[in-house]
Formats: structure tokens, sequence, C-alpha cells
């Protein structure tokens, strides 16, 4: 049945109480969305430095909108207090959808998966955010194959519009169109990918991205690269995207990708710029000069 078809003729479920585990840079935006969408969010973490970060995280995402008065004091406090600190599963017991979001490693993830089905109710929902994780691999560790799905956000999670919902092969038609429609309560974009390598969006990213570099390396300027294609309809050109998302942090997907797929011949530009520490906007020059408050082009 087409997803459209399904939705009208599968009720999804409406959780009122989801838990997130892992309180780095996802965990973070995500119990954010969850809250804004109004759940009520249990966010564990085995560090309690890190739910103190993800916590005044959320406090200055929404200090931020009561100071450009898009938000209300009052509804702030209540936001806040959404949001619960937890260390322990046994916390957890009343979530009927989980989102885990802990680093990326099967071997860990499937831990977290194994003591949530032991915890949860039977009827609960164990979702993950994994980048590139065979989530069958996850599924396979419990009792409740139907009830796990792949809820892939982008970061920042909070404000990035577009979800991949992914489906294993068990996942059940409620479970998706309950994950779908959470997706959709958070005020996101939902799109139903099947298990493959890199979903949809950072599939075509990837290539996106390495033929930009290529042409650079053959000769173009990063900002008439990024002028073209923002003329085209993209909006924000590759290079003006790679210095905001840090030229580091995207050298480790490179790295990790060169490994996975050692037949992929990459540009050795951004080699070039790493070696530099020209990491991008945060540090005042990447594809880009940001040293003198704007944005310049490099000579
Ligand atoms: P991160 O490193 O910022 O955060 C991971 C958090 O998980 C840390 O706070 C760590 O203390 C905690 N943690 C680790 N093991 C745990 C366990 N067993 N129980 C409880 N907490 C545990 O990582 P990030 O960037 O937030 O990524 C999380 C997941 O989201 C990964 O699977 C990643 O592939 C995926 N993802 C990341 C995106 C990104 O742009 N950073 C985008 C989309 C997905």
């Amino acid at each position: 049945a087409s997803i459209d078809g399904l939705a009208k003729t599968i009720r999804p479920r409406k959780p009122h109480r989801a838990a997130v585990i892992g309180a780095g840079a996802m965990g973070q935006g995500i119990a954010i969305a969850l809250a804004e969408a109004g759940l009520d969010v249990w966010l564990m973490d085995q560090s309690a430095d890190a739910l103190k970060r993800a916590q005044a995280g959320a406090q200055a995402v929404w200090d931020r909108a009561v100071q450009r008065g898009r938000l209300g004091q009052q509804n702030r406090d209540a936001l806040v207090a959404r949001i619960s600190p937890v260390q322990s599963y046994d916390d957890l017991q009343d979530a009927e959808i989980v989102i885990e979001a802990i680093i990326e490693d099967v071997a860990a993830k499937q831990a977290v998966f194994k003591a949530l089905d032991a915890t949860l109710n039977p009827d609960a929902i164990l979702a993950t955010n994994t980048s590139a994780l065979d989530i069958n691999d996850l599924a396979k560790v419990t009792g409740r194959p139907g009830q796990v799905v792949g809820l892939h956000f982008f970061n920042p999670a909070n404000v990035m519009k577009l979800i991949e919902v992914v489906r294993t092969d068990a996942t059940s038609d409620e479970t998706l169109v309950t994950a779908m429609g959470l997706a959709r309560q958070m005020g996101k974009v939902a799109v139903v990918a099947g298990i493959c390598d890199g979903f949809i969006g950072n599939r075509m990213i990837e290539q996106y991205v390495r033929q930009a570099q290529f042409l650079v390396e053959e000769g173009a300027m990063p900002a008439q690269v990024d002028r073209a294609l923002e003329a085209w309809g993209m909006a924000m050109g590759p290079f003006r995207m790679l210095d905001l998302a840090g030229n580091d942090v995207t050298a480790t997907v490179r790295q990790r990708r060169a490994i996975e797929m050692p037949d992929m011949i990459y540009p050795t530009l951004p080699d070039i710029v790493l070696s530099r520490d020209w990491f991008g906007q945060k540090v005042g020059k990447g594809w880009y000069d940001y040293t003198s408050g704007g944005r310049k082009p490099l000579e």
C-alpha cells in the first residue's frame, strides 16, 4: 500500500510521553523538538555533564526565543519543565516512544535496545537516529522488531525540517504511521526511506559536495559554485554549507566513508583546507574568509 493509503487506513498512535537516549548534539535537538510538539520528555545519558549541557542548551534556545519576542516567559518555563534529565532505564517505564541517539556504534546501540526492550511497556516504539547502521541489527535483539523504526533527524534537529523515517524488514504499518505522525507533530517533513547506504539525504549530499570540490580542483572558485547553485534553487551553496557545518566535522565523515567505500575517489582539496585549520565559520576561515565580519570569497 502507498504511504498515504496506509495513513488513511491505519490510525497512528499519538504518544504523549517520549524518551531520548543520548544527550549529545542530536539528543538535545530532538528533545527540544519533542517538547515543542507538546510531549513530556525524559532525556537520558550516561554522562551527568552531557545532561547538564543539553538542558542548558535547550534553555538557551528558548531564552533567545523569549528575547526575540517569539515565546512568552510562561511558555518558556513550561517547555523547560517538559524535559526531565534521567540516568536510569527504570525512569523510562512510561515512555510510549523512545528515540535513541547515542554514539554511532552497533554494539553500544544493541545494548541500549536490549535494556529498553526489557524495561518499557510491550507496546512502546523503539526508534533510532542512526545515520548509517543497519536498523535490522538493532530490531533483532529485541522481542518487538515490528515496533523498531529509524527516525533520522538532521543537525540541528530542532531546526532542520527533514526527518527520514526508516522502515526495516519488520517495521509494522502501525509503527510506520505513528512515526510519520510524530514527525509531522514536530512540524517536520517526513519521508519514508528503506534501509540503504546513506538513506536519501546523505546519499545525495555526499555526491553533490564531492562534485563541487572536484569543480574547484579543476579551477572554479567556491563562491562561484555557490552562486550558481543558489541561483538554481539550493537554499545554501555547498561551500557555505561546509563552512557552517565545520570542515573538521565533515572530514570525520569523509574519513569514515573512505574506509567503507574504498573504491570511491575523493578530491584532495578538503584535506589541504583541513591541514591549514580552516575549519569554517567558527574559526573565521574556511572556503571563505569571515575575519572581517562578513563572508568574503578567498582570493
Ligand atoms: P554525540 O557524541 O554528540 O552524543 C552522544 C551522546 O550519547 C553523548 O552525550 C554520550 O555521553 C551518550 N552516550 C553514549 N553511550 C551511551 C549509552 N550507552 N547510554 C546513554 N548515553 C550514551 O553524538 P551525536 O552527534 O549527537 O550523534 C548521535 C547519533 O545520531 C549517532 O548515531 C549519529 O550517527 C546520529 N546522527 C548524527 C548527526 C549529526 O549531524 N551529528 C545527524 C544525524 C544522525
